[in-house]
């Protein structure tokens, strides 16, 4: 009688396997087979009424099916679990796809770029030179008396009584001309650091691009004709400029550079003051003195130099009304570039 109920649930159980297709249909068979009341567990039971002589051989018989169907049940679970994994691995091609931001060259790097490619059609190599400097590169080489203003501790970042960041890119005009020989021709890129209060209008750090040309007869008619080239490829062809004496201690005489404003077209605005002007650069002819520093005879050589801040180059060409916000890295405004 229990031999007989062996093989009908051996076979019943061989039939129901093979019908099982996901997790619900399991747990039935599982209740149906192994739970307290399920069809293994009534053989147990039935074992009871069985004689003391069958009592061995059909219980080794019931211990052999409950494992044979256990080990079944297990392995077709595994089974389920693995291509449930499976099916949530699977790529749903409707979805819409992650975004990749692309990077792009910071605003100043692209007008650095865009200034470097103009000098360099102009004939100017590009030269680099250390932040950190030092006191006589930055300030008395370049013919700053030593009690000039500049030298104060409020604009300057010390480092040591010799040593400072430097606040300005002209100390590499002092290396370049300390270690090369006339003619020069090269513009230096590069940070600037002052200890300035920080406002919409000047922040700590800074870019400046420096120019120096030095050869027998270099003229102010030249440094003119070199700036208005620039300002005209960088700024546009209509432009229109003008050049104002000023005074700087290593050039003589010294010039700022002004371009009508864009924003209002010289008719006067906020941003030009309400002058119609807007000041980009200082330039001039090396001072005779700056020469004697760097034994380069002023008999013999003439130069001009200039320098111009980028921020306020690419604030002006972009219309951008806030320093910092170059300093800042938000993506929200390095994406519109
Ligand atoms: N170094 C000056 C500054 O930071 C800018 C400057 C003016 C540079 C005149 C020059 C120059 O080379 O000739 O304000």
């Amino acid at each position: 009688m229990l031999e007989e109920k062996i093989s009908e649930i051996n076979s019943g159980f061989n039939q129901d396997i093979v019908t099982i297709k996901d997790q619900k249909q399991l747990e039935e068979l599982r209740i149906k087979y192994f739970s307290r009341n399920g069809l293994v567990s009534q053989l147990f039971n039935e074992l009871k009424n069985a004689s003391k002589e069958e009592k061995p051989v059909l219980g080794k018989s019931l211990n052999t099916l409950r494992n044979d169907l256990t080990a079944r049940f297990d392995s077709l679970k595994v089974k389920l679990e693995i291509s449930k994994e499976k099916e949530e691995d699977k790529i749903d091609l409707s979805l819409p796809g992650t975004r990749r931001i692309i990077g792009s060259r910071h605003l100043i790097t692209q007008t650095l770029d865009e200034i470097k490619t103009i000098f360099k059609g102009l004939g100017f190599s590009v030269v680099g030179g250390p932040e950190l400097e030092s006191d006589y590169n930055n300030f008395g080489a370049l013919n700053f008396p030593p009690n000039h203003p500049a030298r104060d501790m409020q604009d300057t970042f010390f480092i040591t009584e010799d040593f400072l960041l430097r606040t300005h890119t002209s100390p590499v005009q002092i290396r370049v001309m300390e270690k090369y020989k006339p003619p020069i021709r090269v513009i230096m890129p590069g940070l600037c650091y002052r200890n300035e209060a920080i406002s919409s209008r000047s922040y700590c750090v800074f870019h400046q691009v420096e120019g120096l040309y030095v050869d027998t007869d270099v003229t102010f008619a030249e440094l003119k004709g070199t700036l208005v080239s620039f300002a005209q490829q960088f700024y546009g062809e209509g432009l229109k400029y003008r050049f104002r004496p000023s005074f700087f201690p290593f050039t003589e005489p010294s010039a700022e550079m002004d371009i009508t404003c864009f924003l209002c077209h010289g008719k006067g605005c906020r941003v030009c003051k309400h002058s119609g002007w807007l000041e980009i650069l200082g330039c001039g002819m090396v001072d005779p003195n700056v020469f004697d520093n760097v034994n380069i005879d002023h008999e013999k050589y003439t130069g001009y130099a200039f320098g111009m801040g980028i921020e306020r180059t690419a604030l002006l060409k972009y219309g951008i009304d806030d320093i910092r916000i170059f300093f800042e890295n938000d993506f929200r405004f390095l994406r519109q570039f």
